[in-house]
């Protein structure tokens, strides 16, 4: 962890006639943070933040977003960049180490990392136990947590070899359950993964590969997926991150703690939104459905919303769903394929951009808006979809979950709350209810 950060002036309260003061900590970049840690102890008050709008649960080094310039980066380098010149195994190192790896260092590191894709023999009879038709993210929690009964000799948190050991397997491993899970839902048989191939080749052989015939992967499609996982690696303490986190806070094993952060990305508000915006493109259809469908995202009374909008932090276009955009027409290009739900994604972005309402509350294309057309392209079903996600998203929740336990500061995590209850109150038998 850096220096702790630098702190010159402090912020004042007033609560209830005590006044307080408390230092106002300053990042490298960002908004500064008051540190209230002693807030409860000094005043007898808690801060109210549902939702944490306002809150900075932790410090971190790895991303950083700001929300109203549309900017992230990862280790100080820009997403755009990564996605341009970068490689999901590289930014993997980036995000895990903290800078970017020399040629020899990257080789090494993609070795460790292919020679843990290979799963427990047995995990392939747990695969058994599901419905053919369960959805691979319940197959992906069941999957992930069943980890832990398999690998005891790395789950000791406190050793920074364990905790390496647990990240790779983790990082490893993910392709292999995600296209396990998808081979499980079509009846055809697992592949193993082969060790020549790239982390992303090895997962698209694994998924779409028969041991009837060789797989070649498309080189255009391998790049696309791969550059898919960069934009997909790590996004600040967003919500199946804090997850992890707080999962982690408990001292409870990385297996166990990355089962909690796929759970948390499979609601439709977060990595969910992948499946459900390609969805609501269908359901939309042509482009001259388009506008009922924005007028019952607006309606309060309609629970309606457009799948694929808006972002907590994100009041400018979320930069991944620009590179997402420009993926959508080279895959299409590589593939020579159509599909009309591009021209309505297009279409619907434009109209919702020109409408006041979007306008006003600064809702714009997130990154799961353009991801699924590409996706569904290449061949994956929508319920594939926030698989691939929690299959990138792997290695922010691993690298955030080692920062986390790797710092000294580090305590369980236990929010409080505004008790809204009963008071006291004696119990009454029943006789005399
Ligand atoms: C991800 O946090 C991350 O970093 C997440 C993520 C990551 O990489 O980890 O970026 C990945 O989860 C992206 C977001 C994917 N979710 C969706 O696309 C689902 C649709 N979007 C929304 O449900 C919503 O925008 C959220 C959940 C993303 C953000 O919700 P907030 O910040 O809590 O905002 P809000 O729900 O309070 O909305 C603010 C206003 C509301 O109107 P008012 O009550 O102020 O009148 O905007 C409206 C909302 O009704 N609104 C929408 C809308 N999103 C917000 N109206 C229509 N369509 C939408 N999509």
């Amino acid at each position: 962890m850096a220096d702790s950060p630098a702190h010159a002036v402090n912020a004042k309260l007033e609560i209830n006639g005590t006044s307080v003061s408390y230092p106002i900590m300053k990042g490298s970049t960002g908004p500064d943070v008051v540190d209230i840690r002693k807030l409860f102890a000094d005043t007898g008050a808690f801060t109210y933040d549902p939702g944490y709008k306002s809150t900075a649960s932790c410090e971190s080094a790895l991303t950083y977003i700001d929300g109203d310039e549309g900017i992230l980066l990862h280790r100080g380098y820009p997403i755009g960049q990564l996605a341009e010149h970068s490689s999901f195994m590289e930014v993997c190192y980036l995000l895990l180490n903290g800078e970017l790896p020399k040629q020899a260092e990257l080789e090494e590191f993609s070795y460790t990392i292919s020679r843990h894709t290979m799963l427990h023999e047995q995990l392939a009879t747990f695969y058994r136990g599901f419905r053919r038709d369960a959805h691979p993210m319940a197959i992906m929690c069941g999957v992930v947590g069943a980890l832990s009964a398999f690998y005891h000799d790395s789950t000791d948190i406190s050793d920074p070899e364990h905790r390496k050991i647990s990240s790779h397997r983790l990082i490893a491993k993910m392709p292999t359950i995600a296209a396990m899970a998808y081979k499980y839902s079509v009846g055809q048989p697992f592949l193993y993964p082969k060790n020549d191939l790239s982390y992303t080749a090895n997962f698209m052989r694994m998924t779409f590969g028969v041991p009837a015939e060789d797989y070649e992967v498309h080189p255009a499609v391998e790049k696309a997926m791969d550059r898919i996982f960069i934009l997909h690696a790590d996004h600040e303490q967003n919500a199946s991150t804090s997850t992890v986190r707080l999962a982690g806070s408990s001292g409870a094993n990385p297996f166990a703690c990355i089962a909690a952060g796929i759970a948390c990305l499979w609601g439709p508000a977060h990595g969910g939104a992948n499946e459900a915006a390609l969805n609501m493109l269908h359901e939309i259809g042509t482009p001259d459905r388009i506008k009922h469908y924005i007028e019952r995202a607006k309606d309060k009374n309609d629970p309606f919303r457009l799948m694929g909008f808006g972002h907590r932090v994100y009041k400018n276009y979320d930069p991944r769903a620009t590179v997402m955009q420009k993926t959508v027409r080279e895959v299409f290009d590589a593939l020579q394929v159509k599909d009309p739900v591009f021209e309505t994604a297009l279409q619907l972005e434009e109209i919702a951009l020109s409408d006041d309402y979007f306008r006003e509350k600064k809702l714009f294309p997130n990154v799961d808006f353009y991801s699924g057309i590409i996706l569904s392209a290449i061949g994956f079903p929508t319920t594939m979809f926030t698989a691939l996600f929690a299959l990138a998203r792997t290695v922010g929740w691993v690298a955030q979950w080692n920062e986390m336990i790797s710092d000294p500061a580090q305590v369980i995590g236990r929010p409080r709350q505004l008790y809204t209850g009963p008071t006291e109150r004696d119990y009454v038998p029943v006789e005399e209810r």
